[in-house]
């Protein structure tokens, strides 16, 4: 009993003397490293040993690592047993401790962290009554991470057959730093490994030798502990022949179609040299007596419709003759039959007559050329009397009545001139074709034409 009560004593004394001894309070931050995303809250766990004596004082402080690197630590809260808290100007409303001190707690809490949070902490527990004892703490680091940004998928280099061509992507931020993966996918967006050669490294992919099986979409993932994000590329590669072969092809066009207008207007111009010789031949070659080589087609054109109407309207003209003088009819048939010598020769005679007064109608300014050229043959027509004479001697009994038809067609084409005369400053073509033709017109009589003295 007496040994008992000998060794309860020396363990009181024991004790007693341990008390003394470590007085310092056990302070512990449980790990080295805490990790919160950013913009979250953070709580930083501190528990002490033994808890302080009621009758004591206990003082909690949190520091901080100061920016400046061997510079003191910052306080953040500092607290005074009972309640005292005092929080620093720039964690005020950010930081507070929850603290319970029977237990040993004394936690810190942050909210809504940021980068700038990362840092070394230290929770310091100060027992005034053991003041001899120094001031035990601990200490742990605070790791705020940011989330990655979404990367930026770029291409560097042409996407034409054989090309080697480089894929980067990069977050602009991301704490800790953020790893880059690339994963292809074929045009129907199937997910395919990479080419065999290709590699993949801090977000760079290297395509080399590339063709159409490089065509497809690229989707790097950037990616850190927290989170990670996405960008997408699409890639088509074009054959350089292709390229090539379009630029090529426009410019091929562009002088194909300048080559071929060239040639349309060579050609044009051709033609029209051609027809233009043929029309000056033409011109050369059918006038009468070389007097209108300087006509133009349309003036030709006339030409021929009158020749057409020519007969016609000769014919006609014979029959009103005819009818006029029913006397000379038989007279007439036999000159007719007689002149068949030179009865082509008068008809041509006539028919130009008639070809000339039809486009001296229509063309009244070469009036007077045309006047004086029917004068002429006019003379030509007395030569041919002349000749008419010479034949009389042989056509005796037939000579006054040719004489007679000649001198009353003479007299018919003097007053065809007269009565030209008087209206061809008012008579446009179309009317004197109108008039002309309704004296055509068998057996009424031109209205202003005075009738035959003879008849
Ligand atoms: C952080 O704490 C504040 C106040 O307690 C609260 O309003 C907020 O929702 C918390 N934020 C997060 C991300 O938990
Ligand atoms: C590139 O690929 C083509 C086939 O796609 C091959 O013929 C050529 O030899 C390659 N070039 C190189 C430099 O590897
Ligand atoms: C990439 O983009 C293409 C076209 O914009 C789309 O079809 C494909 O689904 C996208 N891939 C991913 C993984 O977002």
């Amino acid at each position: 009993m007496a040994d008992t009560l000998r060794l309860l004593g020396f363990i009181l004394l024991l004790s007693a003397g341990l008390r003394v001894a470590s007085a310092a309070i056990v302070v512990d931050i449980p790990q080295k490293q805490y990790k919160i995303a950013r913009g979250d809250n953070v709580t930083l766990p501190c528990t002490f040993t033994p808890p302080p004596p009621a009758e004591s004082t206990t003082l909690i402080t949190w520091r901080a690592a100061s920016d400046v690197p061997d510079s003191p630590m910052i306080d953040i809260i500092s607290f005074v047993s009972p309640t005292a808290v005092k929080v620093t100007t720039k964690y005020k409303g950010r930081a507070s401790l929850i603290y319970d001190l029977t237990k040993g707690k004394a936690d810190l809490q942050l909210l809504r962290v940021t980068s700038a949070d990362t840092r070394t902490y230290e929770c310091h527990v100060n027992v005034v009554q053991d003041e001899e004892d120094g001031t035990p703490s601990d200490t742990a680091n605070l790791i705020v991470l940011v989330a990655p940004s979404t990367p930026k998928c770029t291409i560097e280099g042409k996407t034409e057959y054989f090309q080697d061509i480089t894929l980067t992507c990069k977050s602009e931020e991301g704490t800790p730093t953020p790893t880059y993966k690339w994963q292809s996918y074929d045009v129907l967006n199937n997910p395919r490994p990479n080419p065999p050669k290709a590699t993949d490294l801090n977000g760079i992919l290297s395509l080399y030798n590339i063709s159409k099986d490089t065509s497809g979409f690229y989707v790097c993932t950037s990616t850190n502990e927290i989170k990670s994000a996405k960008c997408n590329l699409t890639m088509a590669v074009m054959a350089p022949s292709m390229s090539m072969a379009s630029t090529a092809g426009i410019i091929g066009a562009a002088a194909g179609a300048l080559l071929l207008l060239l040639v349309i207007i060579i050609i044009c111009c051709c033609c029209r040299r051609r027809k233009n010789n043929k029309a000056e031949e033409y011109a050369m070659g059918t006038p009468e007596d070389g007097e209108f080589t300087d006509k133009d087609p349309e003036e030709e054109d006339e030409h021929v419709r009158s020749e057409q109407e020519r007969p016609v309207k000769s014919a006609d003209r014979r029959d009103v003759q005819d009818e006029r003088s029913e006397r000379s009819y038989d007279r007439r048939s036999d000159y007719d039959d007689r002149r068949d010598q030179n009865i082509s020769q008068r008809d041509d005679r006539d028919d130009r007559y008639d070809d000339r007064r039809d486009r001296y109608n229509d063309r009244r300014d070469r009036n007077d050329d045309r006047q004086e050229r029917y004068d002429d043959r006019r003379e030509r027509n007395g030569d041919r009397q002349d000749r008419y004479d010479d034949r009389r001697d042989r056509n005796d009994d037939r000579r006054d009545r040719y004489d007679d038809h000649y001198d009353r067609y003479d007299d018919r084409h003097d007053r065809y001139d007269d009565r030209r005369d008087r209206h061809d400053d008012r008579y446009d073509s179309d009317r004197y074709s109108d008039r002309y033709d309704s004296r055509d017109r068998p057996p009424s009589v031109p209205p202003n034409k005075p009738r035959d003295p003879r008849n």
